[in-house]
């Protein structure tokens, strides 16, 4: 029994979701460049998703699939074993912020369905085929936010919360199996997902993609489970953990330094 297992690409299958751009393509490169046999980008975009590929190179290929679609997921996962063999790695790694502040009913769903749910359908459909074949790894790329908290998007923090949380389930349910978890926690990282704001820029170092990718390969073969690229989250991580008033004064102060929308501004009560 082991919480992190090793894990290379070295000439396995490898499938990276939210491949078109940012951690994902960086991702890609990075599993191309140690040897991946094939290295799948899935992405809801298309065009962008293929232009990656084809800018990576063999044996990377771009493949649409928009990760909200549970059955969707499953049917790829099928498909890439047929056509390329057990898959070894499986990075969920597409997301999205969603709306600042509390959002919508249909806002929230959106976030639940992209950055938390695609992870059960993996869970569902490849985690037990891995089990089987003693073998296997599953990436979850959650967020600082999803330790700590967002700023700006409150379904953005509470649905990467969710999928840590889910990642550290995953990881206890299949840790006699042979199949390791792993979860990615970054501050901020210099895609277009934080591309004009300010206020996650202005955190702390912004990192870059391909810098990330390559400490994930690293702690890939690690076995570490919570992939920090920013080594100060485990700090504020520390911190939180000490004194959760202390943390939320210090959150408070940094909300009202920075440029938020004012999401606490009431509607008016309508009496009748
Ligand atoms: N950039 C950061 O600062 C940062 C920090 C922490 C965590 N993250 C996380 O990293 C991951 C990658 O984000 P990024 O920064 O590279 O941003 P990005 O916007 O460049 O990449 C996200 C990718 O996900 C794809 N995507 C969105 N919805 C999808 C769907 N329904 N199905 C399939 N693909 C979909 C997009 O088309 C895009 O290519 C996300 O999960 C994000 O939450 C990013």
């Amino acid at each position: 029994m082991t919480a992190g297992i090793p894990f290379t690409v070295a000439g396995q299958t490898v499938v990276v979701t939210g491949g078109a751009g940012g951690i994902g393509a960086a991702l890609a490169r990075r599993f191309v460049a140690d040897g991946a046999g094939s290295v799948i980008l899935a992405d809801v975009d298309a065009t962008r998703v293929a232009r990656a590929a084809a800018e990576i190179g063999a044996p990377a290929e771009g493949i649409l699939l928009d990760v909200s679609d549970q059955s969707a997921i499953a049917a790829l996962i099928d498909d890439i074993e047929l056509a390329h063999g057990p898959i070894a790695l499986w990075c969920g790694n597409a997301g999205i912020v969603g709306a600042e502040g509390i959002g919508s009913p249909a806002d929230w769903e959106l976030c639940w369905s992209v950055n938390v749910l695609p992870h059960v359908a993996v869970a569902r459909a490849l985690m037990p085929r891995m089990a089987q074949r003693g073998s296997g790894q599953v990436l979850i790329t959650a967020s600082a936010a999803g330790l700590l908290t967002s700023l700006d998007s409150a379904a953005y923090s509470a649905t990467k919360h969710a999928a840590v949380a889910l990642a550290e389930w995953l990881a206890i349910e299949y840790a006699d199996t042979g199949v390791g978890v792993s979860c990615l926690c970054p501050q901020a990282v210099n895609t277009t997902m934080i591309a004009g704001n300010e206020n996650i820029r202005s955190l702390g170092t912004v990192l870059e993609p391909d810098d990330v990718a390559l400490g994930v390969s690293r702690s890939l073969a690690e076995g570490t489970f919570l992939i920090l690229p920013h080594p100060e989250v485990a700090d504020f991580e520390r911190t939180r953990a000490r004194d959760r008033n202390h943390w939320l004064e210090g959150m408070i102060r940094l909300r009202r330094r920075g440029r938020y929308s004012p999401s606490t501004t009431a509607q008016p009560i309508q009496h009748r």
